[in-house]
């Protein structure tokens, strides 16, 4: 096969299933991914200031270390101050888009979120304010958007029906999951989705499904990373995602979704010393290094041995500079919007 985007999109499912099962492609889909982000995105990439501040959950995903049934876990959930003080950290570190992520936690009304978001929108008009904050209603997104939130992160998962109810307990549908999807992208959010590679149960079959339910969805942003096993969760026992499988999965959303602003992410950092940087040269464009307080990253512990929980932010930002640096492209301080078309 000739390895360029029009046949790529052009696979029928059978054809993309034995393409991401086979590495036989891989340094021609590396070079084709490659050259379509610098197309797109020159070698620029964007950095999110993460902050998670709560790690308190009603909800009890198998895979999630934050699942509510992990009584071993202390939870935390940061103060008003405390996240205001991490984006003053992050804004003089060059971060121009913060990123709050957190369990769903019930004590964090809609008025919470929003007067949280209004104050961080307030004191850095030139950020952008991205959510990742789990399913609402749409009421709820609306008001999150009027508050000054443009983005928001909801991974689909997996957009296969019975595996999905394999990962979530019944309370939880992925019919809901889309339809918060497509209300998010409906009201005008940069919408992010994306699913964990090598999740239980997972086949080929179903990393097919997810990418034609991305190709229905379009998401600007599109987050996948290796599952990680967390010891006190249900799946504790199965192994983690592939490396090398989560770079060639990267490498193909580049190929469909060359304008979408796509992570290397922690998880990817935490199965290989250099994931991230691999994870840059197969496609990705953004990453998401952490400015919650190091006294509470440890406790945001979605799976084991997870990476930067002992570092200040500065100290990481430091590091992947140089990392970054090291494989040819650059950290940019600036929003990092969505670039729908090439120039
Ligand atoms: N609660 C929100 C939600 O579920 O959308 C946001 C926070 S949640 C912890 C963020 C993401 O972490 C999930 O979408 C999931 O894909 C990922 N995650 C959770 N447990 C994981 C694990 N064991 N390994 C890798 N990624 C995991
Ligand atoms: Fe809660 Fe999100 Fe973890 Fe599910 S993945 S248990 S919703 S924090
Ligand atoms: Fe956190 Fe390297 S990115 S220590």
């Amino acid at each position: 096969m000739t390895i360029n985007r029009t046949n790529i999109t052009a696979l029928s499912d059978k054809e993309l299933k034995d393409l991401i099962t086979s590495d036989k492609y891989d340094s021609r889909l590396f070079a084709l991914s490659d050259s379509l982000r610098r197309e797109y995105y020159g070698t620029e990439v964007f950095i999110r200031g993460l902050i998670e501040f709560t790690n308190i959950c009603k909800n009890n995903c198998l895979y999630c270390g934050l699942r509510c049934d992990n009584t071993s876990l202390s939870r935390y959930r940061l103060s008003q101050n405390d996240i205001l003080s991490a984006c003053d950290e992050g804004y003089a570190l060059g971060f121009r888009t913060f990123v709050l992520q957190g369990g769903e936690d019930t004590f964090c009304t809609d008025e919470y979120i929003c007067r949280i978001v209004y104050a961080i929108k307030t004191r850095f008009p030139d950020c952008a304010v991205t959510l990742s904050i789990g399913e609402k209603s749409r009421k709820s997104y609306a008001a999150y958007l009027s508050a000054g939130a443009t983005r928001y992160l909801l991974r689909h998962e997996t957009a296969d029906y019975a595996h999905y109810s394999r990962l979530h307990p019944a309370s939880l549908s992925l019919e809901n999951r889309k339809k918060c999807l497509f209300n998010l992208k409906e009201l005008g959010f940069q919408t992010g989705a994306g699913f964990m590679v090598g999740s239980p149960y997972q086949t080929s079959e179903n990393i097919v499904s997810d990418f034609r339910f991305l190709q229905e969805l379009s998401p600007d942003m599109i987050g996948i990373g290796p599952f990680i096993p967390h010891s006190e969760t249900p799946f504790a026992a199965f192994p983690q995602g592939s490396l090398s499988l989560t770079l060639r999965l990267l490498a193909l959303l580049r190929i469909f979704f060359p304008y979408a602003l796509i992570p290397a992410t922690t998880a990817l950092g935490t199965i290989h010393p250099e994931g991230r940087e691999m994870g840059l040269r197969a496609g990705a464009n953004v990453l998401m290094p952490n400015l919650s307080p190091p006294s509470v990253r440890r406790l945001y512990s979605l799976y084991d041995n997870k990476i930067c929980t002992g570092e200040e932010a500065a100290e990481c930002i430091a590091c992947l500079k140089s990392r970054v640096d090291s494989v040819g492209y650059k950290i940019v301080a600036n929003i990092g919007d969505v670039r729908r078309h090439n120039n």
